[in-house]
């Protein structure tokens, strides 16, 4: 029997009422929400990204505000921008898009945004506290993952998870949030050998490779979870993620579409963790 579907839309909007009551509650406290987002460059992916984060903020009711820059802007020109915004009291979240033009060091770039504000989860000390499992702002791909295992109630503890997949935005979170809800997690990547005796072991699998269908139902035990983290194009120009969709379905449990199942929820995460900013300066203002 086919596997479940993992309606990410109708997560990610379930969410945002519950989101747009929080502003709300934060407002009539006299603070409204803000987040900054620049965008460097003329990538279109990355321009629409970041046209999707501005209709997020609008619907929930926060305030955003983007700064646009031509992708020949220097380092020092744009360190100093996040420097003033890091003191801009109507922002509580800063988000600089990635990637960043070649001259740009993407680690100072993240290491200049105050933690504080740092609502994408990338600063070292939220990795850090990530790590040992403090409260801090969590990568929002990665998070809204585990929300939707959480909403289906699928249970973590013992299992084999593996991610497939590496990177710090997405990968290495995804497995370290999968320890925490004592999963067994094993990190499969470019140089793992036999990668499809990993994955035919596991229970879970988060598949974030990039590229189109790599993830095929003899790779997959029957009856595991599976969430495609992947954004690529088949070969006829076609939307598509990591999972070979049809096939995988057939043999797991449960399973996210692309798109419309990890997609929505990235936004989602992103506008949770600007409110929990705002509040969080909300309650310091109050109990200093
Ligand atoms: N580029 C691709 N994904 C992301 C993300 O989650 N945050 C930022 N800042 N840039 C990205």
């Amino acid at each position: 029997m086919a596997g479940k579907l993992i309606d990410g839309k109708a997560a990610a909007k379930e969410i945002r009422e519950e989101i747009k009551k929080e502003v709300d509650e934060v407002k009539a406290q006299g603070v409204v929400p803000g987040l900054a987002v620049i965008l460097v460059g003329d990538d279109p992916a990355s321009h629409t990204y970041v046209r999707n984060k501005e209709k997020g903020c609008k619907e929930v009711g926060i305030h955003s505000e983007i700064y646009k820059y031509p992708a020949a802007i220097s380092e020092a020109e744009l360190l100093d921008k996040i420097r003033e915004l890091n003191e801009d009291k109507r922002i509580h979240g800063i988000l600089v898009q990635l990637p960043l033009p070649g001259h740009i060091s993407e680690s100072k770039v993240i290491d200049t945004i105050s933690p504080e504000k740092d609502v994408d989860g990338f600063h070292p000390v939220n990795v850090g506290k990530m790590v040992i499992g403090k409260e801090g702002f969590l990568p929002c791909t990665p998070y809204g993952i585990m929300k939707l295992l959480e909403r289906e109630q699928i249970d973590l503890q013992g299992k084999r998870a593996v991610v497939i997949g590496r990177s710090n935005i997405v990968g290495k979170p995804a497995g370290l949030l999968l320890l925490q809800r004592n999963a067994t997690v094993t990190y499969c990547h470019s140089k793992t050998e036999d990668l499809s005796y990993h994955t035919k072991q596991a229970d879970i699998i988060i598949a974030a490779v990039g590229k189109a269908k790599f993830l095929k139902a003899e790779d997959v035990k029957e009856g595991a979870v599976i969430v495609d983290v992947g954004m690529n194009r088949d070969e006829n120009g076609k939307l598509c993620g990591d999972v070979d969709f049809e096939s995988v379905r057939e043999k797991a449990s449960f399973i996210t579409p692309v798109p419309g199942g990890v997609g929505p929820m990235t936004i989602t995460m992103l506008l949770y963790n600007t409110v929990q900013s705002a509040k969080r300066m909300v309650k310091d203002r109050i109990s200093n």
